[in-house]
């Protein structure tokens, strides 16, 4: 899954034997991918929107794992762009009913937990994955002055929280006030924590992959869209493929 067909749309060329079905306004592609059999889809942006999506690849597509794969705002301040973050566990920083005394700040209600935790398998074989593509990322074929443009040279991999909302953050006050509500949080970004409640419900195994287009600051609405036109493509195929490459052949 991806939430914009930037994120997805060179996995989706890569698939052999592809048959598409559309439902409720999302175009489901099936078929092999390494060797494996996938379904892949972007979601459109948003909680409500993942949402549904993961749960039609769960109730019409019996699959047995997700992956997202997408572009996140930095939060941490050490990460820079073209850094990657690998959810260990992911939060609804929108989710607040706190005003009733049953409930903490950003706990689900009837759930009971403010974190979904991903599934430590998925995060390994990720985290391998990443170190191989990013270790020749400037081998990829990624234009060199976009690159040298975001000095992306040797980038990070940090496995920890992500923290999603309906909101695009770019403002250094929200993104600082986030930072401090939130320990440990990563990055931000629109669709992680949605697709991890419905996963947790249904018992799927599942992990986020984001890497960093932009610091959440006023900077983001010009970094954002040119990483996401020219760069994120190559790291979802790239780690994507990575990750499958553990799974059985079907
Ligand atoms: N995804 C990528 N950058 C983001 C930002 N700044 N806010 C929310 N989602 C994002």
């Amino acid at each position: 899954m991806g939430a914009m067909p930037e994120e997805i749309f060179l996995i989706s060329s890569k698939i052999e034997n592809k048959e598409i079905v559309s439902i409720g306004n999302r175009e489901y592609i099936s078929g092999k991918l390494c060797g494996v059999k996938v379904v892949t889809v972007f979601s459109r942006w948003g909680k409500v929107a993942s949402a549904q999506t993961a749960t039609t690849l769960i109730t019409k597509f019996n699959v047995d794992k997700i992956i997202f794969t997408g572009v996140a705002g930095g939060a941490d301040r050490t990460l820079d762009i073209g850094d990657v973050v690998i959810s260990r566990d992911l939060i609804q920083h929108d989710m607040d009913a706190s005003p009733i005394p049953a409930f903490a700040k950003f706990e689900i209600p009837l759930l009971g937990i403010t974190h979904f935790k991903a599934d430590p398998e998925l995060i390994r074989m990720a985290e391998s994955a990443a170190y191989y593509f990013l270790d020749t990322v400037n081998t990829q074929d990624i234009p060199l002055t976009i690159l040298d443009h975001y000095q992306i040279t040797r980038p990070k991999i940090v496995i920890g929280t992500i923290a999603t909302g309906d909101e695009f953050i770019a403002d250094k006050l929200k993104i600082a006030e986030l930072r401090t509500q939130i320990p440990g949080l990563q990055c931000i970004e629109m669709e992680g924590a949605s697709v991890a409640q419905v996963c947790h419900e249904h018992l799927i195994p599942f992990v986020v992959i984001r890497a960093i287009s932009d610091k959440a600051d006023s900077t983001a609405i010009h970094d954002f869209p040119n990483f996401v036109k020219h760069i994120v493509s190559h790291y979802s195929l790239g780690i994507v493929s990575g990750i499958l490459a553990n799974f059985t052949k079907d």
